[in-house]
């Protein structure tokens, strides 16, 4: 292993410039992948954007029944033909959500801790491979704490993760994860998110921040950003904005669509800002013009 001596500070992420190796597949950092891979890719970032809405649900796997998904037998049917992709976990999808669906599905296959615990970086791999191409996954997300005292079990799923799919062609989504007194610079999401891509990861889940852009330029396979703890609509739609600004390749919101006072007007307005250019005002205007006589 390279020692840690003399590491000079990265200059240039050339950020100005796109990714080199295209090939002919619009998803960043996959030309080289197998068909399998780049189908799946397909159904979860839409050609013609390149960008995709994932709608998470997953929450349950560590919160219980968070406030907005009490019910998601009622919840989802509402919802589903507003995004692009559910990421739930197994349960959730068997148990509330209609095999119909006709929607790109991201599994959540960690797990093992909850919020009654103080440390929640100590995970395991909870679905297996078999599980995972039974219920037609399109990408399996595995939380990754680098830094925590987990971090280690952590990369050991998701390196058991990516194996496993890359013996089936699903792709693997690592999700950055951000413990309490886990700081949210761009320092530390380059390093995450950069971790987490040279493990072989195909999609990563991070946080917007400072220098966002940079955080993607030094990231080789294409972002998601997590939409965090609930904001007003109006800040919601400011981060989506400067989030796909930088060079995200979607969104993946949960609490800022559940918790909303009108999910389906606010996954639709983040819909217009990842797949139809709208500036977050435009987006919010949007919005407000379809809830003003709810
Ligand atoms: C929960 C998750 C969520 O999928 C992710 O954080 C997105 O949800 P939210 O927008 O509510 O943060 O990884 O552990």
């Amino acid at each position: 292993m390279a020692d840690l001596e003399g590491v000079k500070a990265e200059k240039n992420y050339h950020t100005g410039e796109p990714f080199a190796v295209k090939g002919n597949f619009h998803v960043k950092g996959m030309a080289n992948q197998e068909w399998g891979i780049k189908k799946r890719l397909s159904n979860i970032f839409n050609p013609r954007s390149g960008n995709t809405v994932m709608f998470a649900f997953d929450h349950g796997y560590f919160m219980g029944s968070v406030s907005g998904l009490e019910r998601l037998d009622l919840l989802i049917p509402r919802l589903r033909d507003h995004v692009d992709v559910l990421m739930a976990t197994r349960g959730a999808l068997r148990t509330s959500v209609q095999p119909d669906c006709r929607k790109a599905i991201a599994l959540r296959v960690s797990a093992g801790s909850s919020m009654v615990n103080d440390d929640l970086s100590h995970e395991t791999v909870s679905v297996d491979i078999e599980d995972a191409v039974r219920m037609n996954a399109d990408c399996m997300a595995v939380q990754v704490f680098i830094g925590a005292d987990g971090q280690l079990e952590s990369i050991k799923n998701l390196s058991t993760v990516i194996n496993a799919g890359m013996r089936y062609s699903i792709p693997t989504l690592g999700v950055v994860a951000v413990g309490k007194n886990m700081e949210r610079t761009d320092q530390y999401f380059k390093l995450a998110t950069r971790i987490i891509a040279e493990l072989g990861a195909h999609i990563v889940k991070t946080y917007y921040c400072d220098k966002f852009e940079e955080v993607v330029a030094a990231c080789p396979v294409p972002i998601v950003v997590a939409g965090g703890k609930k904001l007003a609509e109006k800040e919601a739609l400011e981060m989506a904005y400067k989030s796909i600004q930088g060079g995200a390749r979607g969104l993946d919101m949960g609490r800022n669509i559940f918790q909303s006072l009108h999910p389906v007007e606010m996954a639709d307005a983040v819909g217009k800002i990842v797949h139809r250019k709208f500036t977050d005002k435009e987006a919010w205007e949007y919005y407000n013009d379809r809830v003003k006589d709810k």
